[in-house]
């Protein structure tokens, strides 16, 4: 447990959707066991990329070593959940899919870097808890469990780094409140993005409904109509005719 223990509302809110939505959708969607799960393995397996960038401005070799060993946890984890995708899935699972955006550019932005990493760990470490609880699988629930104890020790790592990098921790506290802050803001922009998404999805699929039919509708009264002016013109369709 790091210097700031206090409930963030986010996190809050977060383990309780955890807890009270995810045993509905997974039993309502079994598809989306292995599409969760492999989210959790590419989140993971882009925590190991920043780590690695980090160590490029680290200057210290121990606080480089800390996020190497870090690193190749964080992949051990991803090939976990990967593995575990793979035995819900009902077909073949894409190696990733999102683009990385790099979270440090320079080492200007370390402290801030560190910080995010810090309440992301943080958050992970709780969140595998609800998952843990909300999970109903013994093989999801054993590995969270396992790797929970490895996202302690990231939150440690990127705290004590931090620390040092800092020189000490009166900066600590504005630089937590602000990543917070930011963290919220990011959650709010996927959220409205979902909604949008959803709200668009609702809106194409009652056009659709509506509009099928009646295009439909008028699609067949024009084709009667057509085929009611050739009959005038030229007389009944013959088998002779249909096969010329
Ligand atoms: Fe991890
Ligand atoms: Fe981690």
């Amino acid at each position: 447990m790091g210097p700031y223990p206090e409930v963030s509302v986010r996190s809050q809110l977060r383990r309780l959707a955890i807890r009270s939505l995810l045993p509905l959708s997974w039993k309502l969607s079994p598809g989306r066991v292995s599409s969760s799960l492999l989210r959790f393995a590419e989140v993971e397996a882009d925590s190991a990329w920043q780590f690695l960038r980090a160590m490029e401005v680290l200057e210290q070799p121990h606080q480089r070593a800390a996020m190497f060993h870090d690193a190749i946890e964080e992949m051990e984890h991803s090939a976990g959940f990967y593995t575990l995708a793979r035995t819900y899935a009902s077909r073949p699972l894409p190696l990733c899919r999102d683009r990385r955006e790099a979270l440090l550019t320079g080492p200007e932005g370390l402290g801030e870097f560190l910080t995010y990493i810090y309440e992301g760990e943080r958050e992970v470490y709780e969140e595998f808890e609800d998952y843990t609880t909300a999970a109903g699988r013994q093989d999801i629930q054993d590995w969270l469990t396992h790797i929970r104890e490895d996202e302690e020790g990231h939150q440690d790592t990127a705290l004590a780094t931090l620390i040092e990098v800092l020189g000490g921790e009166q900066e600590l506290a504005r630089l937590v409140r602000s990543i917070r802050w930011r963290r919220n803001k990011e959650s709010l922009a996927r959220l409205s993005h979902r909604i949008g998404n959803l709200f668009s999805g609702v809106l194409l699929g009652s056009i659709f409904l509506v509009a099928g039919p009646l295009f439909g509708w008028a699609c067949k009264q024009r084709m009667d109509s057509a085929r009611g002016d050739r009959e005038r013109r030229y007389g009944p369709p013959t088998l002779d005719a249909a096969a010329s």
